[in-house]
């Protein structure tokens, strides 16, 4: 039985669409996150989830009840948000078991259950403490803590990780994935950061103006794009796109043309021959430097920049009035000013096509790429 199954959800504000027919089925114990740019509907989704907010349109079931209706606290769902309040003058005991006696549950179990999830986010030495007196770190911990002690049937989180500091931004997921990995739960997790998509999910949806771009793995997402958006959105820096035309080649292929780009790819044609203008989408990590001679496939350009990351190098490249990156481990050999010749394995290309974004399938040719 799903989880949650959002069915043609929609919601309006006014002459506002923030969500537009958005459905998706999460299986029991998904770690579902729901990633998009501010703005693109993430929190109105996950209030209709929890119960905040009522659909304009569509149903949304839970364990198989549909619960579109119901007031939140009879659907048993538990909520963290971004700003998350801790009541100042309680102990963070009191605090972790408020919800709890709001609810009279019996003292004993109160303790039992308070010290089951401080064990879980090693909070056990801090029980007697104030919020005042805890960092940033501990005090989400805190929050996120508050929604376990009641084992919901899931955890809905939005950006709960948004207020922390790099590091304990990662020490954080460590967390979460393991307390997953340890409760039988769905989470429902809402972020604009891919980077908490790629570790934690197990499913991720990718939204853009209220619908639904792309919903699969993590692996799904970063590999194979389902539209030029997705593929802009995940990684740091993201897929280089560069504008570029289909046209005939030898025999069955075709060839990518790129205006100011010395590159020509070899195809199957198994992309829609109808499709002209299209997108080239190379990840950064997938271009390497290569001799001027190189046989294969070739993008030719003018190293502009070299940022160094520690352990690895990003530069960007200019070709023509177009820019991409190219990372790699340090030192990349590239300089600024340096006239440079980056390949990519065919495998390794993406096409969409321009206008609707939408991904073009094509077969890598089993031949080796003519170069123009
Ligand atoms: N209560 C509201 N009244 C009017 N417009 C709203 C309201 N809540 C959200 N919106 C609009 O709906 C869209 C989606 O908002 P939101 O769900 O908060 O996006 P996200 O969480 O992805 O940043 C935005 O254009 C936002 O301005
Ligand atoms: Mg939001």
């Amino acid at each position: 039985m799903a989880a949650i199954e959002l069915d043609g959800i929609v919601r309006r504000f006014g002459d506002t669409t923030a969500v537009a027919e958005v459905s998706l089925t999460t299986e029991r114990n998904e770690f579902l996150v729901l990633l998009g740019p501010s703005g693109c509907g993430k929190t109105t989704l996950l209030r209709m989830i929890a119960g905040l907010l009522e659909p304009s349109e569509g149903r949304i079931l839970v364990d198989g009840q549909d619960v579109t209706t119901l007031p939140p606290r009879e659907r048993d769902l538990a909520m963290v948000f971004q700003n998350y309040a801790l009541y100042p003058h309680l102990t963070v005991e009191r605090n972790l078991g408020f919800g709890l006696s709001v609810r009279k549950t019996g003292k004993q179990e109160i303790r039992r259950r308070v010290e089951e999830v401080a064990e879980l986010l090693d909070l056990g030495h801090l029980l007697r403490r104030r919020p005042k007196e805890l960092s940033g770190g501990q005090r989400q911990r805190v929050a996120l803590g508050r929604a376990m002690v009641r084992e919901p049937r899931a955890f809905l989180m939005d950006e709960p990780l948004s207020n922390l500091d790099a590091k304990l931004r990662a020490g954080t997921r460590t967390r979460l994935i393991s307390l997953h990995r340890r409760l039988d739960t769905t989470f429902v997790y809402v972020t604009h950061d891919q980077i908490d998509a790629m570790t934690m999910a197990t499913k991720v949806a990718v939204l853009n103006q209220g619908r639904i771009e792309q919903f699969g793995t993590p692996v799904e997402i970063y590999d194979e794009p389902a539209s030029a958006f997705v593929a802009g959105f995940m990684g740091a820096p993201p897929m280089n796109l560069l504008p570029a035309e289909l046209g005939a080649g030898y025999d069955d292929e075709v060839v990518v043309r790129a205006p100011g780009v010395e590159v020509a790819l070899p195809l199957r044609a198994g992309a829609d021959p109808g499709i002209r203008d299209v997108l080239l989408g190379v990840r950064p990590e997938h271009l390497v430097p290569v001799p001027a001679d190189h046989d294969g496939p070739v993008l030719r350009g003018r190293v502009d920049i070299v940022e160094n990351l520690g352990n690895e190098e990003i530069a960007q490249i200019e070709i023509g009035d177009l820019r991409v990156n190219v990372r790699g481990s340090r030192p990349i050999r590239l300089g600024p000013g340096d006239i440079t010749t980056l390949a990519v394995r065919p495998e390794h290309i993406h096409l969409f096509a321009r206008q609707s974004g939408r991904r073009l399938s094509w077969e890598s040719a089993p031949v080796p790429a003519l170069v123009s």
